[in-house]
């Protein structure tokens, strides 16, 4: 099941969007984006299928609850710190191992290589909350497509940006990761259609606590998966170290995929909290089994042992 936001408020709001949206992306893109946006399904559904609406999350709570731990461990630290201190120009993106066509792409590049999509996805935390975002970008497998992987690159390594001058846990002397994070997927995963590389939420640039300029989303995966503000994508034989396993091992696993039926070593995941959901009485929804992209993704799992490969 994919929801994805169709409703006639959605689709209004998106024609705002992309007015408020060609304020800050270049010409191209906007053009990109609003030919995208009129093809109905084609620009919002997965697979050309729509399912129920879901409520967007607000671009508030996506904005100021984060976690982005280079910024700090408190949910409001990126927001407070990351647009004073986070520099996204000059960026680039190097792409380098086992690949044909190797290379260092500016933001420009980047963007020009997929064709724009808006994807409403849940992002479900390990911690227990979720959101519904509209992201803006193109599946990784555009990328793929141009530097073409050999035949021996089994995984991909996501490292993001670790600079002290800008960030101020990653020159703390006890810090929570051993930077840079770093993230990982299997090539099939990789190659999944719904994994994508975004450089937008809400039809407007991301902004800095959310990954500014472009990060990864894996929305069947829990969040920390998702790595923000990428600067190397590196394609390798073995199953790459990410920053969480090597954290703590027992806790988090490689594949982290949302799973109800696997509890996390201190707490259940059985359910979730939405964020914006309001009020005393607001129950706890139910967690869904790969965050509700069982049938899109559940294949590349078939007789693996997920409580094992957690
Ligand atoms: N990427 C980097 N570089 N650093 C981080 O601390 N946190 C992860 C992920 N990507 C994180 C990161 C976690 S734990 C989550 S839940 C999501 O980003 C949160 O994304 P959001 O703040 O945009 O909602």
């Amino acid at each position: 099941m994919v929801d994805q936001v169709t409703s006639e408020k959605h689709y209004r709001h998106r024609r705002k969007f992309i007015k408020a949206a060609s304020a800050v992306l270049s010409v191209s893109t906007i053009q990109q984006f609003a030919k995208a946006a009129e093809k109905k399904n084609g620009a919002s559904t997965v697979n050309g299928k729509r399912t129920n609406a879901e409520k967007l999350t607000s671009f508030q709570d996506i904005t100021t609850y984060n976690n982005y731990y280079e910024f700090g461990t408190s949910k409001s630290s990126p927001s407070r710190l990351a647009p004073k201190f986070l520099v996204t120009e000059p960026w680039s993106v190097t792409v380098e191992g086992l690949v044909r066509n190797p290379g260092v792409f500016s933001v420009d590049d980047l963007k020009k290589i997929g064709r724009l999509v808006e994807r409403v996805y849940r992002m479900r935390c390990v911690e227990g909350w979720s959101m519904v975002i509209p992201w803006l970008g193109f599946p990784l497998n555009a990328l793929m497509k141009k530097v073409e992987p050999t035949g021996s690159a089994k995984f991909v390594e996501f490292i993001t940006l670790a600079d002290s001058s800008m960030m101020p846990e990653v020159g703390a002397i006890n810090p929570v990761l051993d930077w840079p994070y770093r993230e990982g997927l299997r090539i099939d995963e990789a190659s999944n259609p719904l994994t994508l590389l975004a450089f937008g939420l809400y039809g407007k640039e991301l902004l800095p606590q959310n990954g500014a300029p472009f990060r990864l989303v894996v929305p069947w995966k829990y969040g920390f998966k998702s790595a923000k503000s990428l600067v190397k994508i590196r394609f390798i034989e073995n199953m790459p170290i990410t920053s969480w396993v090597k954290a703590n091992p027992k806790e988090y696993g490689f594949y982290s995929n949302v799973n109800p039926n696997v509890p996390h070593r201190r707490w259940s995941q059985a359910t979730e909290r939405r964020i914006g959901d309001v009020g005393l009485f607001s129950p706890k929804r139910k967690t869904l089994m790969f965050n509700g992209y069982e049938e899109e993704v559940a294949h590349m799992y078939t007789g693996m042992n997920l409580k094992h490969f957690f």
